[in-house]
């Protein structure tokens, strides 16, 4: 093989390798922006996603998926709940995988 040939086979595997490596960040939602958005949730669901009483979902640790499509469903008006309605009715679908992201990321307890 040539020396040219070999150093393009580099290139490619390090672009596939790291393509690996970054498409499940690439995807799913940012921590940071998601922990900035879920103030507005701690009064209910807690700082670390834990509810802070039996009247309130528990987020913490929950799927990232399913949380994506309950936010979603809420603010649509698939799933009624007024006042999960008026919680995400601005959340753009950017914010809803920041916060699917950020709650799913804390400790399950
Ligand atoms: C004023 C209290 C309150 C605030 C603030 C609040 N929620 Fe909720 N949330 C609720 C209640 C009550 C429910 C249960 C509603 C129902 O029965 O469907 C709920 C349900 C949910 C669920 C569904 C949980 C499940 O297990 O299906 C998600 C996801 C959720 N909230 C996310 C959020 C997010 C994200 C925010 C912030 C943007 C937020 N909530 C702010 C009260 C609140």
């Amino acid at each position: 093989m040539q020396r040219s040939s070999r150093m393009y086979l580099a290139a490619r595997m390090t672009a596939v390798l790291y393509g690996l490596l970054t498409i499940p960040y690439g995807v799913a939602g940012d921590l940071a922006a998601g922990k900035a958005r879920a103030v507005a949730c701690s009064g209910c669901h807690g700082a670390d996603g834990v509810a802070i009483t039996q009247n309130f979902p528990n987020l913490a640790g929950q799927n990232e998926a399913y949380l994506v499509g309950a936010i979603q469903a809420y603010r649509d008006g698939q799933r009624h709940d007024p006042t999960m309605k008026a919680m995400v009715a601005s959340l753009s679908n950017d914010d809803v995988l920041n916060l699917a992201a950020y709650f799913s990321s804390l400790p399950w307890k």
